[in-house]
């Protein structure tokens, strides 16, 4: 079967979207069948804080989508503070007979990956292998087939806190959808935005959402670093709402109509209007500078400390409604010292105009990954209805096969 119906739900910071489409990983391309959107409330920098105020939202996406997502597994996206990644290795001995590396064998030692020591409440989300070293013999990117005794796998492991994932899964099973996999939000928006040809070079993927700033690189099409900065684009408007003493309300729309984040491009002495009152125009503009720079300092800050910056010839890219910000990606290529774009998600098929923006980033790429992990990996029975406890196994050889 060539392509196959796949549905997500992103529940962002701001808003919730739906998504239920025909996904060809093969070909990679998605077409999107049936889309809702309904804003979010019960939610802070991507984590649930008001279970019922969340349901009711996701509840609203879902009819927004045309319902279509009861009963159906679901590709559900998760963000948020409390996710934390590191890459670590483990190493087991492979006694087969003929020292052939199996799929099973390689499951162990994913299995053995999971068992890594995490903070307490701490649940891996994502082991995502890397690479392999075959009795000493590094850079092995498919191990499948060949011949190891000492296998080592070098992963990248993404892990979040027990409750926060609960609550992620209670707000959207109370809709009636069946989960069937727990996806790293900057994963998601990763494989809709970037190009084969980056993933190969070494790229970043930076989604500036409304409660965080996701990151996620990639060098020789291997997943190399995931993070998560606590600010978005809320952010922004509430320094704005400080500092012009204005509603939050009023500072996000000044922000949408006016925003700019270069400052000495944007005249003194002009003045920007809302509800018949007047700001100046500098002011605001170097008000949004300040917090864009501290959210690009920390994403190079993320970038250096994971030893990657000077690895990305592919450059940086930028998705999520905050990278719409006027001369946001000016002042990204400033800071992180590297060429860097805007994007909203690409090859999409038939009606792509309301999907075209950088806010649908992570859910379309949410129905790329279903897709594409449907296809790597044939499920096991019973595997459409993963529950709470084995979501743990949601990317597995998503990148393997890339
Ligand atoms: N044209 C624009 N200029 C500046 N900011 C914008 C623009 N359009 C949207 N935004 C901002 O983008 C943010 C929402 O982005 P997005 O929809 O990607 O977030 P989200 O997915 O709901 O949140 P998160 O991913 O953090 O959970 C809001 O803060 C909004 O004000
Ligand atoms: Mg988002």
């Amino acid at each position: 079967m060539a392509s196959r119906l796949v549905y997500g739900i992103d529940v962002g910071t701001t808003k919730i979207v739906a998504i239920a489409g025909r996904a060809d990983s093969r070909r990679g391309w998605v077409e999107v069948l049936s889309m809702g959107e309904a804003p979010s409330y019960g939610l802070k920098r991507g984590v649930v804080v008001d279970r019922e105020a969340a349901t009711e939202s996701v509840a609203e996406a879902i009819e927004a989508c045309g319902g279509i997502l009861r009963g159906t597994p679901v590709i559900v996206g998760i963000a948020g503070s409390h996710i934390s990644s590191f890459n670590t290795e483990v190493t087991l001995l492979n006694r087969s007979r003929n020292r052939t590396i199996t799929e099973r064998f390689v499951r162990k030692l994913e299995a053995e990956a999971r068992r890594v020591e995490l903070g307490e409440g701490e649940k891996v989300v994502h082991v995502v292998p890397r690479s392999f070293v075959l009795d000493g013999i590094e850079g092995v990117k498919q191990p499948l087939g060949l011949a190891g005794r000492q296998v080592t796998m070098r992963a990248h492991i993404v892990s979040g806190a027990i409750s926060s994932i609960q609550n992620l899964l209670a707000a959207v099973g109370d809709c009636g959808v069946k989960v069937s996999r727990v996806v790293l939000e900057p994963l998601a928006s990763s494989e809709a935005c970037l190009l084969d040809e980056d993933i190969g070079l070494g790229v970043a993927l930076i989604d500036i959402g409304g409660g965080t700033t996701d990151i996620a690189t990639f060098i020789r099409n291997t997943l190399t670093h995931t993070a998560v900065i606590p600010i978005g684009g809320e952010s922004f408007s509430s320094d704005i709402g400080y500092g012009l003493k204005v509603p939050f309300e009023t500072a996000d729309e000044l922000k949408l109509k006016y925003g700019n984040v270069l400052s000495h491009t944007v005249d003194d002495v002009a003045a920007v209007q809302i509800a018949g009152r007047y700001y100046n125009a500098r002011f605001m503009s170097q008000i949004l500078e300040y917090r864009a720079r501290e959210v690009l300092e920390y994403t190079r800050e993320s970038l250096e400390k994971a030893r990657v910056l000077n690895l990305l010839p592919g450059g940086a890219v930028l998705t999520g409604g905050g990278s719409l910000l006027e001369g946001m990606d000016t002042l990204a290529e400033k800071i992180l010292g590297m060429r860097t774009r805007r994007s909203a998600p690409r090859r999409v098929k038939g009606n792509s105009e309301p999907v075209q923006k950088p806010q649908y980033s992570t859910a379309v790429g949410l129905l790329y990954f279903a897709a594409k992990n449907n296809d790597l990996r044939p499920k096991s029975k019973g595997a459409e209805q993963v529950s709470f406890g084995s979501i743990v196994t949601a990317v597995k050889g998503w990148f393997r096969g890339r």
